[in-house]
């Protein structure tokens, strides 16, 4: 069932302390990838959360967003809109800023690459402080895109991102301490 699945998942994300700075538990997705079944499941859980939905967007968000964000985009039939980090992306951008624990940071997007009017899924491999999923919301609203709900493998409930993101609905299969 669901929850064999969520705990496999669970089990299969690796937590390495102090990194990258002390006090930090990193949650590192990349041992869930070595897991072949639990990534099948993480991304089959998304799928069958998303096929339905008339979404014909997945934004992912750079780095982690980029590897969940593809196979769900073709698996549910949407196109797949990367979210970058400033100066990366070639063309025409809109970008938005964000505050970081210090100073700000940018997250572009290609002009052109979304239409007003369509229906968006973000997806990123974590939220933290949700910070960086509510300048991916703005980005895509600026541009009149609906963005029907944002999803992580990983929520840190400690530090109230769900709060942040308001009333956006934000769907997660693992909680982390
Ligand atoms: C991590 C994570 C999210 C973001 C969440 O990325 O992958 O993108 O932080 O934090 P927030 O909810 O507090 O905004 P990171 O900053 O490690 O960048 P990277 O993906 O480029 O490694």
């Amino acid at each position: 069932g669901q929850d064999l699945r969520i705990a496999r998942i669970a089990s299969a994300i690796r937590v390495i302390p102090n990194f990258p700075k002390p006090g930090i538990m990193f949650q590192d997705i990349t041992t869930l990838l070595l897991d072949t079944k639990a990534f099948k499941d993480t991304i089959d859980l998304f799928v069958e959360r998303y096929k339905d939905k008339a979404i014909s967007v997945v934004a992912g968000i750079e780095a982690r967003g980029f590897i969940f964000g593809p196979p769900i985009a073709l698996a549910i039939g949407a196109k797949f809109v990367p979210m970058r980090k400033p100066n990366k992306l070639p063309g025409a951008v809109i970008s938005e800023e964000y505050s970081l624990e210090y100073g700000t940071d940018k997250m572009e997007m290609h002009v052109g690459a979304v239409e007003a009017g369509e229906r968006a899924l973000v997806i990123d491999d974590l939220i933290a402080t949700g910070g960086t999923l509510c300048a991916a919301i703005r980005l895509l609203e600026r541009v009149g895109v609906e963005v029907v709900e944002c999803a992580c493998v990983i929520e840190l409930p400690e530090l109230k991102g769900r709060e942040r993101l308001g009333n956006k609905p934000l769907f997660v299969l693992v909680n982390a301490a």
